[in-house]
């Protein structure tokens, strides 16, 4: 089978859950965006305000629609800066953080991240942290004045995707970081998506406590994995849906950029079996298989079967083999080019508008071609990307508002 063969003839037509995904459109050619591309069509951060976020006590930052450079010595702080920018999304940030790590360690025992976040919905203000005395493994969230707002909520708010240094390994490392990194671009496209995760693996912890105590009600096990199989084929057919639509963005890019063409292929039950068969028989099967394979879950202490085991493999297609044998330099400029072609997904979809992208220390280890060309692709799809530095001698020809950061302190270089 090719890599695509499995993902084009996805049938994601099933019960209510799908809704969302099964509606966007397909993307149609060419794909830049339209002359008339606006502001209110991308995702912008127009004022931000960390208080005792890290090593940041105090930070206030007004901005234009345009890209953000920060620069700045190592340690002083870039980093923080963006991932408390993504903690404006559902989800512990960038750096995947527990929560009691990120309040200032001379601050005042709270952190809070705001931000006023435009988009095609008009001006959200939407802030999050914690208080002094509140439970130190959560966080709130404030959306236009409103407290307490459930976290999942904020996916609607905002679109957004990064790239980290640390994801320097994603070809190389465990295939739960690619996961998490397939569900954020699914995330950007279906804001329900990270609800559907979150509901399938409390499901799936509630079944392997009852597999593990060995006595259960038969019946109520039988509920929780109805719920496990609805849960996961909507997982399943969001993936499938939007690696479909990526594909489709990466394949139309090829020979107009000098970024390489990924193939992209789900390796996953679900995913396998939603290529052909319909959403509803994949989620009935997958319920009988989770019946059938309770005692060999009950010995492995663990479910073994659903789309928490699901991987998604990247091929380099010109060089036609498996993205972990390229290149750490290629590597990167292949992630690159998965983020550019998202952001142009989105971008493009129906009511949809570019993401948020944040870039960190991703400039620098670009060769000159690759590192214009960014620049270039950012500012035709429009986008607010944040990315940092060390030097700005780095984002010479990129138009962009540019920082230094100074022991919590910013300067504009502009
Ligand atoms: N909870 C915290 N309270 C105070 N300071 C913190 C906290 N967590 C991390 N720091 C400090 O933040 C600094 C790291 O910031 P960050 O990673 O954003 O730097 P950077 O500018 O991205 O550096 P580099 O260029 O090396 O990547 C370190 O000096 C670290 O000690
Ligand atoms: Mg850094």
């Amino acid at each position: 089978m090719t890599p695509l063969s499995c993902m084009s003839s996805c049938q994601c037509v099933s019960r209510g859950y799908l809704d969302g995904i099964s509606n966007l459109a397909r993307p149609a050619f060419p794909i830049a965006p339209s002359p008339s591309w606006k502001k209110e069509q991308i995702y912008w951060i127009s004022e931000l305000r960390l208080t005792d976020f890290r090593n940041h006590s105090d930070l206030s930052l007004s901005l234009s629609s345009r890209p953000v450079v920060l620069v700045g010595k190592n340690g002083a702080g870039k980093t923080n800066l963006l991932e408390a920018i993504s903690l404006l999304l559902p989800g512990r940030g960038l750096r995947g953080a527990a929560m009691s790590e990120l309040k200032c360690e001379t601050g005042r025992g709270s952190w809070t991240v705001w931000a006023k976040i435009e988009g095609p919905e008009g001006t959200q203000s939407v802030g999050t942290g914690q208080i002094s005395g509140m439970d130190h493994s959560r966080r709130e969230a404030r959306v236009n004045g409103c407290a307490s707002v459930p976290l999942h909520k904020l996916a609607r708010l905002c679109r957004m995707v990064w790239l980290t240094p640390s994801m320097d390994g994603l070809f190389m490392g465990a295939a739960m970081e690619r996961r998490q990194f397939l569900d954020r671009l699914v995330l950007a496209l279906n804001p329900e998506h990270k609800q559907y995760v979150m509901a399938f693996d409390k499901s799936m912890r509630q079944r392997n406590n009852l597999l593990e105590q060995g006595r259960y009600d038969p019946a109520w096990l039988g509920v929780i994995e109805a719920q496990m199989a609805e849960y996961g084929t909507a997982i399943a057919a969001a993936r499938c849906e939007t690696i479909a639509l990526l594909q489709d963005i990466l394949s139309a890019r090829h020979s107009k950029t000098p970024f390489p063409v990924a193939y992209l292929q789900l390796d996953g039950c679900l995913e396998s079996d939603l290529a052909g068969r319909p959403a509803i028989d994949v989620e009935d099967r997958y319920r009988l298989r989770l019946k059938e394979n309770r005692p060999t879950d009950a010995r492995a202490k663990r479910t073994l079967e659903g789309p928490h085991r699901s991987d998604l493999a990247v091929y380099h297609a010109n060089k036609k083999h498996l993205a972990r044998l390229c290149s750490t330099g290629e590597q990167k400029i292949l992630l690159i080019s998965l983020v550019l072609s998202h952001a142009r997904l989105i971008a493009i979809q129906k009511r949809g508008a570019a993401p948020l992208v944040l870039f960190d220390e991703v400039a620098a280890h670009l060769d000159i071609v690759h590192r214009t060309t960014l620049f270039e692709e950012l500012h035709e799809i429009g986008v607010q990307a944040w990315m940092t530095g060390i030097e700005k001698e780095s984002f010479t020809s990129f138009d962009a508002q540019i920082y230094r950061l100074t022991e919590g302190r910013l300067e504009n270089l502009e």
